[in-house]
């Protein structure tokens, strides 16, 4: 901390952890480790695999693809500086990185809401509108859903961080944490923050709570319309819909818990974060990978041109 003008300006925050036990914490480590390392692999898995087959060129596999991309993104802002943290001793984040850190985590998380919403909507009309399907959802109808994830993302993000740049930090810096997020840094600040803590209500609260309820009722809708379906197709779109809205749930509690419920319990919160860091990142390309045909047969056929490929060169 430094004597500026007077006032003392506090330059860097000291996380807390998640935990004061060592034992905990090199359980808590582990566990953020081996999670963090099947992440990178599960989604890069998906995107490399999305890519290169021209079988999974289709709407719902590149949402999925940029939905991989974006939890690969989310889970790199808290997880491996969590991981390294635990190898020092004082757990610190400059002013400038905590800024960064909140910026990153609302622009990927608001682009994240974006597609799972673009990939409801493609369910719907795939199962709802299949006559309409190929018209409706052109190549570059997908394109714009996914910019306009990554806009979204962006002015969400911006709209946020403006009120906390210039917030007052003069004493307390320890976040209770292992991450900053908006929340937990506004109350460090030496300032009245009632109307910011109802402006991040407003914005990330009202956001994903009106997401989530459109989230629930295009899901409802599609729910039934296929019982009506013939039961070879609807076996195979409920198998989809299960995936889809378990990642949907998994997002959103966490979400919903943190900046929209208006008594939030400390201690759940912390641990609610790990769950969006490191756990529903990691969902979609287990429940991909193993649960999905199609993805599963596309990498068995990535692997035999490896193969192939190896063996002619
Ligand atoms: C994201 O979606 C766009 C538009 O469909 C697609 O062109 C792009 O390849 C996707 N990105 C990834 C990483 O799959």
């Amino acid at each position: 901390m430094d004597q500026v003008n007077g006032s003392v300006v506090t330059e860097f925050f000291i996380f807390l952890g998640l935990s004061n036990s060592q034992e905990l914490q090199i359980f808590l480590v582990v566990f953020f480790f081996v999670f963090y390392v099947g992440i990178v692999f599960g989604n890069l898995l998906i995107v490399i695999t999305v890519a290169s087959d021209s079988h999974l060129h289709s709407p719902m596999y590149f949402l999925l693809a940029n939905l991989s991309l974006i939890d690969l993104c989310l889970s790199s802002v808290t997880a491996p500086k969590m991981i390294a943290d635990f190898f020092s001793k004082c757990k610190v984040i400059s002013f400038k990185g905590c800024l960064a850190q909140i910026f990153l985590l609302h622009f990927f998380g608001g682009s994240e809401l974006v597609i799972l919403i673009a990939m409801a909507f493609d369910r719907y009309v795939a199962i709802c509108k299949p006559l309409r399907y190929t018209t409706v959802m052109r190549g570059n109808v997908c394109a714009g859903f996914v910019a306009a994830a990554w806009g979204t993302g962006f002015l969400h993000s911006v709209s946020q961080l403006a009120f906390a740049v210039n917030l007052p930090f003069c004493g307390p810096n320890e976040v209770d944490s292992f991450y900053c997020d908006l929340p937990r840094v506004i109350k460090l600040a030496c300032t009245d923050t009632y109307r910011l803590d109802i402006m991040v209500v407003a914005n990330s609260g009202v956001l994903t709570v009106c997401s989530f309820f459109l989230l629930i009722i295009s899901y409802t809708v599609i729910l039934v319309t296929i019982q009506h379906l013939p039961s070879e197709r609807s076996s195979k779109a409920l198998s989809t819909l299960t995936a889809h809205i378990t990642v949907v749930l998994l997002f959103f509690g966490p979400c919903i818990f943190i900046y929209a419920w208006p008594f939030p319990i400390k201690s759940l919160d912390k641990f609610l974060a790990v769950f969006y860091s490191v756990v529903t990142p990691l969902l979609n390309p287990m429940i991909y990978t193993l649960r999905n045909k199609d993805m599963k047969t596309a990498m068995r056929r990535l692997r035999k041109w490896n193969i192939n490929s190896r063996i002619k060169s």
